[in-house]
């Protein structure tokens, strides 16, 4: 194939090494002339492990060429590669000075072509630019249609610096978000051999993605250090703790906890990271990540109590009062918290939780509910039926099948359900159903 990369840092550098060492014909553009002259000459313009002689190798083979010259790029490639830098501005904020100019020029070059190209942002860019900002550039600049005369995609990058070549050839794996199916089908002539994935998403999901790859590296890589320090203090070894840590790839390293839903609770959660926190705190140790956890969770709560209130409704009936399905544990459950909110704030709550309900009958859960929260015990009834029958509102905090098919028979068009559990998507309700945060 015949590439165009824009850009060669670090991602556009070693795309165009591995690239052509792959065979394809690779047009590199930057603005610097000095990177420029480096690649003319064989040389990395990057520092990274095995680019001097790849470079060498792939320049020599002569399927290499540099330019500054966007629009001769443009017209002499069939897809092009987007790479330059988007740092960070002074307030934060990205800047995206580089990206919109490339643009514009991407799009006068357009202007030009006769032939279907294919334009793929691999710049990290925020959710929305490709569609909201940089297709309105390039369809007003080239006066075409994306997906008619040209093709927008978004193919986030995971290389590391450090191990670029390798992470190019053994990648995580590939996402591409795009909304038609030639340059996913480009995509996959080009990356389709790698060992890993090959993913298709939306455009907004794939730039999205790619901050959540990175947030949650920053997150993982601050946990780390965060234990270490109060490790230390402690006087227990940091890497003995986190090697154990890594080894439950049941709970820790997987999929666990990590589907959106309600703020966490229980018998356990709270308590463990308040006293952890204290710990800290006894010994001088700062960790203000796991210690804004809990304000974190509060404000999850929070969301759901304003999107209640917002509906003006004063009969509200939840589905769920324990802390997660499949207990009767009330301990600390952000639904108890939720519920006595509203009803301080005078709203008319019934509540169903098949299991609550059935330990108190049974009297194991009885005391704990007369002590801790004995107006929500009263709030109590033993179908869901009835309770959605008598609500406005629904709030469901509950998954299970049974509960889905109850409510999939008895909710009627003009009721709310506020969803807190992320209800299946073919379950097809005949309220206004609204997620708390999707
Ligand atoms: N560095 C990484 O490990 C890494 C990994 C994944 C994703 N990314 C993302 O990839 C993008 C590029 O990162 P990088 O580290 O390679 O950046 P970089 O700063 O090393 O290189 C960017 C290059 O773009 C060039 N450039 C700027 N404006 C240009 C224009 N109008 N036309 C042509 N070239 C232009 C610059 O001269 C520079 O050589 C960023 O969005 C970054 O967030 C980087």
């Amino acid at each position: 194939m015949k590439i165009s990369i824009f850009g060669l840092g670090y991602v556009g550098a070693v795309s165009l090494a591995c690239l052509a060492r792959d065979g394809h014909e690779v047009i590199g553009v930057d603005i610097d002339p000095t990177k420029l002259d480096l690649i003319r000459e064989g040389k990395t313009p990057v520092v990274e492990e095995g680019m001097v002689d790849l470079m060498q190798a792939t320049v020599a083979s002569g399927r290499v060429t540099v330019t500054t010259d966007v629009v001769a790029a443009v017209l002499a490639s069939d897809i092009s590669l987007v790479c330059v830098g988007t740092p960070s501005a002074l307030n934060g904020s990205q800047d995206q000075g580089a990206v919109l100019r490339l643009a514009e020029s991407v799009g006068m070059a357009l202007r030009e072509k006769a032939e279907p190209h294919v334009v793929v942002f691999r710049s990290t860019l925020v959710p929305g630019t490709v569609e909201e900002t940089l297709r309105p550039i390039i369809e007003a600049v080239s006066g075409k249609k994306d997906g008619e005369g040209f093709h927008l995609c978004f193919q986030p990058e995971f290389l590391r610096e450090g191990s670029s070549i390798r992470d190019y050839d053994k990648p995580p794996f590939t996402v591409v978000g795009a909304n038609h199916d030639y340059p996913i089908e480009r995509l996959q002539q080009l990356f389709g051999h790698l060992p890993c994935k090959f993913l298709r998403t939306s455009v907004r999901s794939a730039e999205m993605m790619k901050y959540c790859c990175n947030n949650f590296h920053a997150l993982k890589i601050t946990f780390a250090n965060e234990t270490a320090r109060l490790c230390e203090a402690l006087g227990v070894n940091p890497f003995e703790v986190m090697d154990l840590v890594c080894q439950d790839t049941q709970l820790n390293i997987s999929r666990a906890y990590l589907r959106p839903g309600y703020a966490f609770g229980g018998s356990c959660l709270p308590k463990d990271l308040r006293a952890t926190t204290y710990l800290a705190k006894t010994h001088d140790v700062d960790i203000p990540m796991l210690a804004g956890i809990m304000a974190s969770n509060r404000s999850h709560v929070e969301l759901s109590i304003t999107k209640l209130l917002e509906t003006g409704k004063r009969k509200i009936g939840f589905v769920g009062l324990s802390f997660k399905t499949g207990t009767d544990d009330l301990r600390e459950s952000p639904l108890v918290a939720l519920a006595e909110q509203l009803v301080g704030k005078g709203i008319q709550l019934s509540i169903y939780d098949p299991e609550v309900h059935l330990s108190r009958l049974l009297g194991a859960n009885r005391r704990f509910i007369e002590q801790h929260v004995p107006h929500l015990g009263a709030l109590m009834k033993p179908h869901l039926a009835d309770v959605v029958a008598e609500s406005e509102v629904l709030v469901v905090g509950l998954a299970t099948a049974e509960i889905f098919k109850t409510l999939a028979e008895t909710v009627k068009p003009g009721q709310y359900v506020l969803d807190l559990v992320g209800l299946p998507a073919d379950l097809k309700l005949q309220g206004e159903v609204e997620g708390l945060c999707w």
